[in-house]
């Protein structure tokens, strides 16, 4: 079974088996019955590389449905199930005027990994909204919520990445959104310039979710057109005094401080000072607008986007002296 469709980078590998579940009980029922067999659990595929076939059992997530599970004057509690589209779902609780998801629209993928990797953007991430999801054990087929304090989120980061890894199948997620007194954030200098380029001086959550669409547009490629996994790296993280030392070299070096000790520097102003930005390597390469993005000019394997990443890690260290880390799933 190929999965060149269930991936974004558009990368050609097959599946031993493939199986898409739609209810949480077939889900319940495949996992039962294929309880000796080698399991791969597959969500919208847009956070991860294969470099080789899949020996096992493929099991896509394809629950769908999205609703209102409680609400009072100020908040509203919706849940969606996993396989629901990210986007489409923010846009869905932008038209009903509720706050909180607008700065991710356009982030590809599906709601129920955006907790694996507290997915982010322009400010935002799924923790400030997140209050639980549920999951599936695969190996015993219970079921378990995880409220927001056991999901550890970090920077690209939740239990799900570690201790909880290869356990569970995320079912579906709640999150909290503003019905009123929305909260937004516009915070970061690209949406105040998109905001300012169209004169919007008090803009409504559609204004902001416009705008990050533009930006998006702007500097993400769209899967369709040209395979991708959105940020292939992580904006790494240094303590204050070993990046002071680095900083003395490369007194040019953007950087956000994230805490008293702490300091995150945009990756992708490593690789494009490193000369990467734009370049092309067989049939792959480095995108020309954003220099954390990969893309799959068309018919690029797995392998050849992970050697271009390895080289640019090698790259990255040897000229800053700063390890770089994939944010995509590498498989
Ligand atoms: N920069 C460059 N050259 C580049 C790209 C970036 O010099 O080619 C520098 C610039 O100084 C720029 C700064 O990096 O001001 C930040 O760039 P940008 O605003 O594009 O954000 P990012 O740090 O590169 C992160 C997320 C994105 C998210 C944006 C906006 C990570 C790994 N990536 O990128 O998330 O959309 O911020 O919030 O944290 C994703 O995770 O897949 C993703 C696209």
């Amino acid at each position: 079974f190929s999965l060149k469709n269930y991936n974004t980078f558009g990368i050609e590998a097959k599946a031993r088996q493939f199986i898409a579940v739609h209810s949480v009980t077939e889900l319940k029922t495949v996992l039962e019955q294929n309880k000796l067999e080698k399991k791969f659990i597959l969500g919208g595929g847009s956070n991860m590389l294969l470099t080789k076939d899949i020996e096992a059992l493929v099991i896509h997530i394809d629950l769908k449905g999205k609703k209102i599970i409680a609400e009072d004057d100020d908040f509203v509690w919706v849940e969606s199930q996993a396989g629901e589209n990210w986007h489409e779902f923010v846009l869905w609780t932008i038209d009903q005027n509720f706050g909180g998801l607008e700065n991710m629209s356009l982030i590809p993928g599906n709601v129920g990994t955006t907790p694996v990797q507290n997915i982010g953007a322009y400010g935002t991430e799924i923790k400030d909204t997140f209050v639980s999801c549920e999951a599936l054990s695969i190996t015993n087929q219970e079921t378990k919520k995880f409220i927001k304090e056991e999901c550890h989120f970090g920077y690209r980061e939740s239990v799900f990445k570690n201790e909880a890894k290869d356990k569970y199948v995320i079912t579906s997620v709640v999150f909290k959104l503003t019905k009123r007194n929305h909260k937004i954030n516009t915070s970061y200098g690209d949406i105040t310039a998109e905001l300012a380029k169209n004169s919007i001086s008090e803009p409504t959550l559609k204004d902001v979710s416009n705008a990050v669409i533009a930006i998006r547009q702007s500097k993400l490629p769209d899967p369709k057109e040209l395979g991708n996994s959105g940020s292939f790296f992580k904006n790494p993280i240094l303590l204050k005094s070993d990046f002071e030392k680095i900083h003395q070299q490369f007194p040019e070096m953007k950087y956000y401080d994230i805490s008293e000790t702490e300091v995150k520097v945009p990756a992708g102003w490593l690789i494009e000072q490193a000369g990467f930005k734009g370049k092309r390597f067989g049939n792959a390469g480095i995108h020309k607008n954003q220099a954390l993005v990969l893309v799959n000019y068309g018919n690029a394997t797995g392998q050849e986007i992970l050697n271009i990443s390895k080289d640019i890690q090698e790259t990255i260290l040897s000229t800053f002296g700063i390890q770089i880390e994939a944010e995509v799933n590498v498989i």
